[in-house]
């Protein structure tokens, strides 16, 4: 079997979490490197201040290697700040009103990633299979192809992906386009996203689908396809059950004193819709006095990239919001949510989940959304939870079983807790197990095996034996 050599950002080294990974991609790729091995190549996560970065550390842990480099502290800011999160995030959201276009920034992010190639290029062997893994790295294989790479190389975007109307408002859309075409295999979340990108390839004239999940860019061809990304579910399922006997889960249910939990676990990002939550949850106490001080809604929520500026705002812009919904409705012996501004466990996570009567998971736009696979995979199959999710979640697509969502109605919302609420166990069972099923069958194991099968497949660029 070919080596595996992934490379994404953000790595999480396991001896470096007392906390947990907040971030599906890190949590996904974990488990799909612990069951086939290879090297994880990425950001250390800190600075070598205005000081070049000292060569690759490399560190063995079990059958992953992991390679990690330090970034100058002008490239932190210029590629991860700036480009990666302050205009290709905003924009794959759908957010060009949050989008912040500086030349010197993407100029930045393309500079960082002709250094990421640099750096991985002495690693590689000609028969290693290279996957490049989200938005911060487009640009990677077209710089490893310059200096010569001919491996087979994929990529897996974990974000939406947007229509040509809100990707061409990007000033260099074309040159994130065509780094795309330099792969062998791309992959998107949906089908939703694919039929995005290959808008996108078509209108002005940057490719063309040529059929079978084949795309046609100046002469060269490569593969488009969309690989839903999945959790263990198994594992995870037996997780919540051992984690509800455990001593913070049973803390928390001695709290709830009999009420009724509605659990919300998101990294402080604008795009998953927290602010609209708490107006919905609101909304729905105001205007069903029965369930006032009889449920409680626990909200977790990680700081996440507290450097940019849109991220920062939201911190207070949240906290100021639960406090006030509380201090409006609470009384002396009910406060209405519980705000946990920092990162939880996922075995600890699993447990909260099991004990909730609902999941909300309401993104305005997310590429998949793990917790509300998480959430379904932790129910107790005898007296399950219910789902309450987006229609904008990448998820949504295949977790039929949830009360769907538009976040931006808030009573529609508001309606969907209620109903969540006083569903009966009979339906709860049956659209939890229809959820289940799928999770069991499509998990993380299932979602790399695939993306990987279609990257090795006899293709029109085949990898030449050197
Ligand atoms: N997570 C965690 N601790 C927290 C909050 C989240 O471990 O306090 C994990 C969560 O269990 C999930 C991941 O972070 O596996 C979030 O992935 P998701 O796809 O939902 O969203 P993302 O953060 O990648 O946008
Ligand atoms: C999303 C992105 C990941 C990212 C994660 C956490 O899941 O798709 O690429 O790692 O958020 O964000 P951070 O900026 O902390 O890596």
């Amino acid at each position: 079997m070919s080596r595996l050599i992934v490379i994404s950002n953000r790595v999480p080294m396991p001896e470096k979490n007392g906390t947990a990974p907040a971030g599906g991609l890190a949590v996904a790729l974990q488990a799909a490197l612990e069951e086939r091995g290879g090297v994880w190549m990425g950001w250390s996560g800190k600075s070598s201040g205005t000081k070049e970065p000292e060569p690759l550390a490399l560190t063995e842990r079990g059958n992953i290697t992991y390679a990690l480099t330090d970034l100058t502290k002008t490239d932190v800011e210029e590629y991860y700040h700036g480009f990666a999160n302050r205009v290709l995030w905003p924009i794959c959201h759908y957010r060009l009103d949050l989008a912040e276009y500086a030349r010197k920034e993407m100029a930045g992010y393309f500079r960082v990633n002709r250094f990421f190639a640099h750096r991985l290029a002495p690693l590689l062997k000609p028969d290693d299979i290279i996957w490049v893994h989200d938005y911060h790295l487009i640009p990677l294989a077209a710089e490893l192809r310059q200096m010569g790479v001919k491996n087979r190389i994929g990529f897996f975007l974990h974000i939406p992906w947007p229509p040509a109307d809100v990707l061409f408002a990007m000033p260099v859309h074309e040159e994130i386009m065509r780094g795309l075409t330099h792969y062998d295999l791309v992959g998107f979340q949906t089908d939703h996203d694919l039929e995005n990108f290959r808008g996108c390839l078509v209108r002005e004239g940057f490719g063309n689908a040529i059929g079978e999940g084949l795309y046609l860019s100046h002469g060269r061809t490569f593969k488009g396809g969309f690989y839903s990304i999945g959790i263990e579910t198994a594992a995870f399922a037996e997780f919540a059950r051992k984690a509800a006997a455990s001593v913070m889960v049973r803390k928390a249910r001695q709290s709830l004193e009999g009420r009724d939990l509605i659990i919300g676990v998101d990294r402080l990002d604008y795009s998953k819709g927290i602010t609209q939550r708490i107006d919905a949850y609101e909304s729905f106490v105001s205007r069903n006095p029965a369930h006032q001080g009889k449920v409680s809604y626990l909200q977790i929520t990680p700081k996440s990239r507290s450097e940019v500026p849109e991220y920062e705002a939201m911190q207070r812009t949240v906290a100021e919001q639960a406090g006030r919904v509380n201090g409006a409705l609470g009384t002396v012996d009910w406060v209405p949510i519980r705000y946990i501004n920092r990162s939880i466990g996922r075995p600890v996570l699993a447990g909260l989940y099991r004990l909730a009567k609902v999941g909300l998971v309401t993104p305005l736009r997310d590429g998949m959304n793990l917790v509300a696979k998480e959430f379904v995979a932790a129910q107790d199959p005898e007296d399950p939870g219910v789902l309450v999710l987006s229609r904008f979640a990448g998820a949504a697509r295949e977790l039929k079983g949830a009360l769907l969502v538009n976040p931006y109605d808030i009573e529609g919302t508001a309606n969907a807790i209620a109903r969540a609420l006083t569903m009966g166990r009979e339906e709860r069972i049956q659209r939890w197990q229809g959820m289940m099923t799928h999770l069991l069958e499509h998990d993380v194991k299932r979602w790399c095996d695939d993306f990987l099968a279609d990257l090795t497949a006899e293709a029109e660029n085949p990898a030449p034996a050197t």
